[in-house]
């Protein structure tokens, strides 16, 4: 689901303040040629802010839903109109990040699962992420059945300030079955009306 209220403009220091590190900084630091792929980019601009400070070390994939682009694909930054849910990429990526997108997708642990696997060995996915879209059958939050699952499968989800992260290429297994997205759940912590994922 998308829908035009939300804040799809966000530039590089929002980027840096809504992940909780500098995704430009961390790209640096490491030894060059680097991939990054942010999903849900919306306009983009936080990539090409990115790009001309990554140019020749650093590619950068953008992927959404939308074609909500500012502008097309230009040197060091490639922007595909996709969804997490079913896009394929051709290389793992050393950075992989998520800003305010995940609470619009229904599967969230289907995304999770599927951005784990595109990273390399010592790769970093940060994402946004409010567990407690997450609930079963009846509506009520997964809790602490979500939070061992998480922790098990190699994340470290922080519930308060709604970010997880984890380090490495992993293939997580869930003990929850996806049965359907509630697209009326309201407004989360963002206080935008989000996406609410049951699971049993
Ligand atoms: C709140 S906007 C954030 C955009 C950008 N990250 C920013 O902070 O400016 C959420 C974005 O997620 C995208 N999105 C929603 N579901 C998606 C999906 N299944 N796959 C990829 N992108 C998705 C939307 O189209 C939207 O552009």
């Amino acid at each position: 689901m998308a829908n035009s209220a939300m804040n799809r403009d966000r530039r590089l220091p929002a980027y840096r303040r809504e992940l909780g590190f500098d995704p430009v900084a961390w790209l640096l630091a490491r030894p060059g040629p680097q991939r990054w792929l942010d999903i849900g980019c919306g306009s983009a601009h936080a990539l090409f802010e990115a790009g001309d400070v990554l140019s020749g070390h650093a590619r950068i994939v953008g992927v959404d839903l939308v074609d909500y682009f500012g502008g097309p694909s230009r040197r060091g930054v490639d922007l595909v109109t996709a969804s997490v849910l079913d896009w394929h990429p051709d290389e793992p990526f050393d950075l992989i990040t998520s800003v305010h997108a995940l609470h619009y997708v229904g599967d969230k642990l289907t995304a999770l699962s599927r951005m784990s696997s595109w990273l390399t060995a010592d790769g970093r996915l940060t994402a946004n992420f409010d567990a407690s879209a997450l609930r079963d059958r009846d509506g009520a939050t997964l809790g602490r059945r979500l939070s061992t699952a998480l922790r098990r499968n190699g994340f470290d989800y922080n519930a308060r300030n709604h970010r997880i992260t984890r380090i490495g290429v992993g293939r997580p297994v869930w003990e929850f079955r996806y049965l359907g997205a509630d697209a009326h759940a309201g407004p989360n912590y963002t206080g935008q009306d989000a996406v609410g994922s049951h699971y049993e």
